[in-house]
């Protein structure tokens, strides 16, 4: 549903979760800056993330490692050689497609034509062809099928070409002395050379995993739907480090271990799906991704992947570093496992990815009452834990010590809790705007706190009000939003 995703988009830019970055310049393609409270959401999620894969698991230990790289372990990784897209351009329009991108999009247009057979015979044959890296005849087949530019609407195109996907700088000032260095384009190989610092230095023992968030960066060709892909993300990456042989039963385990966790943050199980993939990458024996039901289709969200001894072995053969770990523990004929290269499952997110997916999932436009009792609001129903402000406090009116009151209780409870505190426009503005941005509770200050001590709360899903005493709000709110 297109108009549902462009309503998302123009809710999360209007409402302080994200801008388009460098706006006042008319923005940079892919690139995007998180507003307030889209920075707290993004806080949220990688916490929930790092709480559950590190804290929660006795032998996953965390890790921070560096940006830049040596420039051999993207060559050692396969990244220099084999991280390419195919694509070419438009010679009219002058526009750079990804060429499986393009094809796909023609593929879509003839299934809505009622051509479903065409249409899965061009994947096919396009994925033969990736498969073989045969750009000629991938040219050839854009041609022979007609497949014209979106924007000119010619069938001019150029060589397929392939475009390496990492962005390069360099290190030291003098052009003579200066040499190539790449941003990673994951953060996985921050791992893999570290894996014996990390084993050795925390006493790690087979099977173990090291969990990573940071910043990642592709040079993306085509650049679309908003957060999804974008050239500067952020990846939240996890390397478990098992004995080999053992990789498909740790494989099927972290599925199942990551699917649940999707599940945990409220996402529904009908709009999550596995996919397994057909076409492995470099370094894969085995790989899936966990997909979600964005409006623009079902689409990734995370990946696992089965990269066998793949990244230490090549690390190994760049560094000439012995890569191996020595396993004391014995086999069923007694002897020590000894001397070998561990084998990886790798479990790899995209933080914004995540935080679209939320926000997709959270958006909800909602009628209520009848006739002129009728009310529309739209709101995030967020799970409490990962809302980015858990409640928000009202005083119903400035005057007779209500605001007083109400900033008390703010001051109480902020040290706990991320809070609002609101006094401006009436009481319903004011609730419409927590709705907004998912805040789960608001907390109104009226004449019968000067008695009691006693504040309303109103849930956002079910606009429900209910009178608690102030002494019981820290635990009302801290029961809901501990994940
Ligand atoms: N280390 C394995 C790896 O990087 P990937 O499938 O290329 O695998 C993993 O990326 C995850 O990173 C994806 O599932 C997605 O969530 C996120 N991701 C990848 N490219 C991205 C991009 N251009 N923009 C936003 N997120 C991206």
């Amino acid at each position: 549903d297109k108009d549902l995703f462009k309503k998302i988009v123009s809710h999360a830019k209007e409402y302080g979760f994200v801008y388009p970055s460098s706006e006042i310049y008319d923005g940079l393609q892919a690139v995007y800056d998180y507003g307030p409270y889209g920075a707290e959401l993004k806080k949220n999620l990688k916490d929930i993330w790092w709480q559950s894969m590190t804290r929660l698991h006795a032998n996953v230990v965390g890790l921070d490692a560096a940006i830049f790289m040596h420039p051999l372990t993207w060559k050692a990784s396969g990244h220099v050689d084999s991280f390419n897209d195919p694509m070419i351009d438009n010679k009219d329009s002058k526009k750079r497609y990804r060429a499986d991108t393009l094809i796909e999009d023609w593929a879509a247009r003839l299934e809505a034509e009622g051509k479903p057979e065409k249409a899965q015979a061009l994947v096919t044959e396009m994925n033969q062809l990736l498969e073989a890296e045969n750009l000629t005849e991938l040219r050839e087949l854009i041609v022979r099928e007609g497949i014209s530019c979106p924007l000119s609407g010619t069938t001019n195109w150029t060589e397929v070409r392939q475009f390496n996907l990492m962005f390069s700088t360099e290190v030291g000032s003098v052009a003579e002395d200066a040499s190539k260095i790449y941003l990673r384009p994951e953060t996985a190989q921050g791992i893999f050379v570290n894996f014996l610092n990390v084993q050795k230095t925390a006493r790690m023992k087979v099977p173990f995993g090291i969990a990573q968030i940071g910043k990642a960066f592709r040079n993306e060709i085509v650049a679309r739907q908003f957060i999804f892909r974008m050239r500067e993300f952020e990846q939240m990456e996890m390397q478990f480090f098992v004995r080999p042989g053992t990789e498909m039963d740790w494989y099927e385990q972290w599925r199942e271990t990551r699917l649940r966790w999707h599940k945990a943050l409220g996402i529904p199980a009908e709009s999550l799906r596995i996919h397994p993939h057909e076409k492995l990458a470099h370094y894969a024996n085995a790989a899936l991704d966990i997909e979600f039901k964005f409006p623009f289709g079902f689409k990734e969200v995370e990946g696992i992947h089965s990269r066998t001894d793949f990244d230490l072995r090549s690390h190994q053969e760049l560094s000439r570093k012995k890569q191996q770990y020595f396993d004391p523990e014995l086999d069923e004929n007694g002897k020590p496992y000894g001397n070998y290269i561990p084998y990886v499952v790798e479990t790899s997110i995209g933080a914004d990815r995540l935080f679209l997916m939320l926000l997709c999932s959270a958006y909800r436009e909602e009628t209520t009452g009848e006739g002129e009792e009728q009310k529309s609001r739209t709101y995030l129903k967020l799970h409490p834990a990962l809302a980015p402000v858990k409640a928000a406090i009202f005083p119903l009116v400035k005057k007779d010590g209500l605001a007083e009151k109400a900033m008390a209780i703010y001051n109480e409870l902020r040290h706990d809790f991320n809070l609002i505190y609101e006094e401006q426009q009436s009481i319903g503005k004011r609730y419409a705007r927590q709705d907004q941005i998912g805040t789960p509770f608001c907390i109104a200050v009226d004449y019968d706190t000067m008695e009691n001590d006693t504040v309303t709360i109103r849930y956002r899903d079910t606009m429900e009000q209910k009178r608690v005493p102030i002494s019981a709000l820290r635990e009302e709110i801290g029961r809901e939003v501990s994940a």
